[in-house]
Formats: structure tokens, C-alpha cells, sequence
């Protein structure tokens, strides 16, 4: 990649001269780790945000939009472009529809849409990020993911300069995955759909799934939750390996088609595993914590070797779940 010159920079914050150069990108991350973004941005609205990409786009820089930064891994040498954080918190919640900016928090929306009586949301309160990046990867837990509640989202396409409003079905959702990661598309905004529910049932859930996040999930540690995709498998033929391994696999992942890579993990005592300060979590094995000052490389060499070990003692090969930026 190449660096920014001097004029561009230039150019660009004689436009936005509250953007910030050679911003530790480490400070806006989840992980902590991160070099330096030449340029970064903070856009507070979409009309900025829009702004932000037509200028760099004038000037041919590379931009990228950071959403929360909870499930992103940036390069110790950062990110030779600019980096663009989407902060605008408006959502509203009216009869059984939230409309929420994409740079909102998750916890957020999905809190005020308890605190409204809708259901169906409840899992979205233990989910870090925004609501643009739980689109974009089709976050979930709990048994929900985004693509339950989406009706339309609202995009702004930088190859044509002009917003649009897709409907569900041009989303594609998948597992952990969307039309979003494949096209170039920014998400401005989206439109959910939720029942009505019980209030006290709501808050019951929520308390619930809170609970169980923190009793199997890391807590306090800098992570970018779960580094791998689960495994979704077509044919048992393809757990042949794993399954000449002795232990039994859980009834519900083989019911589910779905192992998970945690699980996998944990399989070949690798909980603790560190390189440098990037470490296995102890509590879930999908999880690795920087435990003070890891390296990008750090985590990129573990998750290289849990990898190589996954593939040649079970057979499975595992895929990133979270993004790579910079590299
Ligand atoms: N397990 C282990 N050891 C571990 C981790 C898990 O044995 O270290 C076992 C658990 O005991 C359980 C099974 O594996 O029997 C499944 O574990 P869990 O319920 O924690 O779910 P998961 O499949 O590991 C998925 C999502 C999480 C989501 C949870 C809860 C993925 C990659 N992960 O994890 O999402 O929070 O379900 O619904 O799809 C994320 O995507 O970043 C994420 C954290």
C-alpha cells in the first residue's frame, strides 16, 4: 500500500480539519492493537460521512470504515488511507419498528427496544459494535442475528454517489456474512422489525442472555470476540477426521450442522496458547485476549498455528471471522 502524500492530506483536511493524522488506530479498536491511520475521521452524521468518502474519493485515497472496531485486527504498521469512524446515535422505536444509524451502538438500540416492550432483540444487548457492523458480518447470538429483524437497509454507493434503500432479500445474509462484504457499499441506516412482547419477560431475557455472555465469554479483556467462523459442515463424511479423535461430538452442533470452532479449539488444549501478549482466552476458546501490548503479528502467528493444528489433528479448516485491516 502506498503512503498518502503530503498534498492529499492537505487537501483532505483543509475539507475536514477536525480529522486527525497519524491517529493510533490501537485507541479505537477493541483489541487495542492497531498502527496508525494517516488520516482518520470521525463522522457524526451521514451527510459528513458521505462527504468524508466523495473527497477522498476525488483524490483517489483509500478509505476504510472502521464501525466499533470490535471485530477488526489492524496492522502494527496501521493503515496508509483513511480511516473513518461512524458515530451518529440516532435510532427511534416506534410501534413495532426501531430505525437505527448504523453508527449506533448495538447495546443501545437493542436496550431502548426492550425498554419499548419489543422482543426478538434481547440478544442484541450483550453484542459490542454498531448496528452498521452487526449488518455487515450478520452478528448474532443466542440464537438471533440480524438478519431476523432487518426489512430494509439504506446504503450510499461510492461508485454511482447515490444512496438506496435495500430491500432484505438484496442483503443475502448468511452465516456471519452479507451482500455488504462482497460489494462496496456504505450502510447508513436500517430499518428492523420486532414483535410486541411482555416487558417483564423481555427484561428477564435480557438479564438472561447478559448472564450467560459472562459466564462463557471473556470479560474485561481486550478481544475482538470470536476470531473464527464456526464450522458449518453439509455431510458428516466431512467430520471423518474429527470423529476418529474418540470424543463424542455434541448432539446439538451435529444436529445443527455446526461445529464450533471454540469448541475445536479447547479440543487440543490449546486455552492459555499465547505468542507474546496475544493469548488464548481461558474462559472461551474462540477468544484471543491481548493481555497488554500484543502485536497485530502476535495474533496473526497464533491464529496461523491454532489454524495448522485444527486442519491437520481434526480435519477442519477454519475460517477468519474477524476482519483484516491494513495488511
Ligand atoms: N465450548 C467449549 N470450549 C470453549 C468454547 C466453547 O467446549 O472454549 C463449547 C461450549 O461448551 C458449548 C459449545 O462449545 O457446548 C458452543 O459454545 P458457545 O455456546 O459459546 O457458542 P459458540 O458456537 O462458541 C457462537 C458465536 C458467538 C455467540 C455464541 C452465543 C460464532 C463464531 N460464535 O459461539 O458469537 O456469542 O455462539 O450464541 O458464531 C462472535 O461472532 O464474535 C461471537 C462471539
Amino acid at each position: 500500500m502506498h503512503e498518502l502524500t503530503e498534498q492529499q492530506i492537505k487537501t483532505f483536511l483543509s475539507v475536514f480539519p477536525e480529522a486527525k493524522r497519524d491517529e493510533p488506530l490501537s485507541a479505537h479498536t477493541y483489541l487495542k492493537i492497531g498502527g496508525p491511520a494517516q488520516l482518520y475521521f470521525d463522522a457524526k452524521t451521514a451527510d459528513d460521512l458521505i462527504g468524508a468518502i466523495e473527497t477522498a474519493k476525488a483524490q483517489n485515497l483509500p478509505w476504510y470504515i472502521l464501525g466499533g472496531g470490535s471485530n477488526v485486527l489492524v496492522s502494527d504498521d496501521g493503515y496508509k488511507g483513511l480511516a473513518i469512524r461512524f458515530s451518529e446515535q440516532i435510532f427511534t422505536v416506534r410501534e413495532r419498528t426501531v430505525v437505527s444509524s448504523a453508527g449506533a451502538l448495538m447495546v443501545l438500540v437493542a436496550k431502548a427496544a426492550a425498554d419499548a416492550g419489543l422482543t426478538g432483540f434481547e440478544w442484541g444487548t450483550t453484542v459490542p459494535g454498531t448496528v452498521g457492523g452487526a449488518i455487515y458480518g450478520n452478528a448474532g447470538c443466542f440464537g438471533g442475528e440480524m438478519k431476523d429483524l432487518v426489512v430494509t437497509v439504506d446504503v450510499y454507493d461510492p461508485a454511482t454517489s447515490k444512496r438506496r434503500a435495500l430491500p432484505k432479500a438484496e442483503c443475502k445474509f448468511g452465516y456471519r456474512d452479507s451482500f455488504f462484504k462482497h460489494k462496496n457499499l456504505v450502510i447508513l441506516k436500517t430499518l428492523l422489525s420486532l414483535a410486541p412482547g411482555d416487558k417483564d419477560a423481555i427484561k428477564t431475557r435480557v438479564e438472561e442472555l447478559q448472564a450467560k455472555r459472562k459466564a462463557s465469554q471473556p470479560q474485561g479483556e481486550f478481544s475482538a470476540g470470536c476470531m473464527f467462523k464456526n464450522f458449518e459442515f453439509k455431510d458428516e463424511a466431512e467430520l471423518e477426521i474429527l470423529k476418529r479423535q474418540g470424543d463424542e461430538i455434541p448432539e446439538d452442533m451435529l444436529k445443527r450442522k455446526t461445529i464450533s470452532a471454540g469448541w475445536l479449539i479447547d479440543k487440543l488444549g490449546l486455552k492459555g496458547m499465547n505468542v507474546g501478549a496475544a493469548k488464548v482466552s481461558d474462559t472461551h476458546a474462540n477468544f484471543l485476549v491481548n493481555t497488554g501490548g500484543a502485536r497485530a503479528q502476535d495474533v496473526l502467528q497464533l491464529t496461523s498455528f491454532i489454524k495448522m493444528k485444527v486442519r491437520d489433528e481434526l480435519g477442519v479448516m477454519l475460517e477468519d471471522e474477524v476482519q483484516l485491516v491494513g495488511f
